[in-house]
C-alpha cells in the first residue's frame, strides 16, 4: 500500500535530544512511533485527513470543527513542511497500527514577535490518558529549543476553559494561565471562554 508507516522504523534505534528524528516508545501494551514530520509524509495525506477528520467527528475541544478534504489536508501539509524545513515550526505524529493517533506542533509567530511559539496537540481518542500527551508535549518543547530559528523565549497556547485534562496537563508542565477572553469558541451551542497559557522558556 502506498504511503504505509515503514517497518524499518519499528526497528530503528531511538534518536535522542537534538538529533531526534523517530523514536519507538510502549503506552501500555501499545508500540507507539513518534517521527518528525518529514518530506514523504505529503504521500500520506490521507492519514493526516483521517486523523483530523476523527478529530472533528468526535467534536474534540479544538479550533477545527469542519471535516477535510484530501485537496485540504495535502495544502495544510505543504504549508506545515515549508515551516519545518525553514526552522519556523517542529511537528510530531505518532504511529499505531498504520494510523495517525496524535500530532504536535509548536511555530514561530513573526516580525515583532518572533520570539513567540505557539504550541498545539492532540491525540485521538482511543490513546489518551496514558502519558502520550505528556510525553509530546515535552518532546515537542525539547525539538523547538533545537531547532527553531529563532530560538523561542515564550511558548503560548489557547485552550476552552472546558478543556479541564489539557489545563492539568499544560500546568503540570509549567504553563501559566495569562488571560481569559470570554465567549470565543462555540461548543454545543454554548459560547465558551478562551483561556491563554504561557511558558517562559
Ligand atoms: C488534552 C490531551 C492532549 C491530553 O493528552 P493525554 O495523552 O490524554 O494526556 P496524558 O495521558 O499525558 O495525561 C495528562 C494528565 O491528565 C490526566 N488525565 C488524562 N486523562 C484523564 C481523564 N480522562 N480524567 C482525568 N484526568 C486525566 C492524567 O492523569 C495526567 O495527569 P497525571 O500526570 O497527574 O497522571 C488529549 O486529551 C487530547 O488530545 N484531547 C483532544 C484534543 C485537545 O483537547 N487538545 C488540546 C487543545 S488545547
Amino acid at each position: 500500500m502506498n504511503g504505509d508507516t515503514p517497518v524499518a522504523w519499528e526497528n530503528s534505534p531511538s534518536m535522542s535530544a537534538k538529533n531526534f528524528d523517530m523514536e519507538v516508545k510502549s503506552f501500555g501494551d501499545k508500540k507507539i512511533i513518534t517521527k518528525t514530520l518529514f518530506e514523504k509524509d505529503v504521500s500520506k495525506t490521507r492519514y493526516f485527513k483521517d486523523f483530523i477528520n476523527s478529530l472533528v467527528e468526535e467534536k474534540a475541544q479544538i479550533l477545527i470543527k469542519k471535516k477535510k478534504s484530501l485537496k485540504e489536508e495535502r495544502e495544510w501539509l505543504k504549508a506545515k513542511l515549508k515551516g519545518v524545513k525553514e526552522k519556523k515550526s517542529v511537528f510530531l505524529v505518532s504511529w499505531h497500527n498504520k494510523k495517525i493517533i496524535a500530532e504536535a506542533e509548536i511555530y514561530l509567530l513573526e516580525e515583532r514577535k518572533e520570539h513567540v511559539g505557539i504550541l498545539s496537540i492532540a491525540i485521538r481518542k482511543d490513546y489518551r490518558g496514558m502519558g502520550l500527551g505528556t510525553y509530546l508535549t515535552e518532546k515537542i518543547l525539547k525539538l523547538a529549543k533545537t531547532r527553531l530559528k529563532p530560538i523561542p523565549k515564550i511558548i503560548r497556547l489557547s485552550l476552552s476553559q472546558t478543556n479541564k485534562i489539557a489545563m492539568k496537563l499544560y500546568k503540570d508542565l509549567g504553563f501559566k494561565q495569562v488571560a481569559r477572553v470570554s465567549h470565543q469558541y462555540q461548543f454545543n451551542g454554548n459560547l465558551i471562554d478562551e483561556l491563554i497559557m504561557i511558558l517562559e522558556f
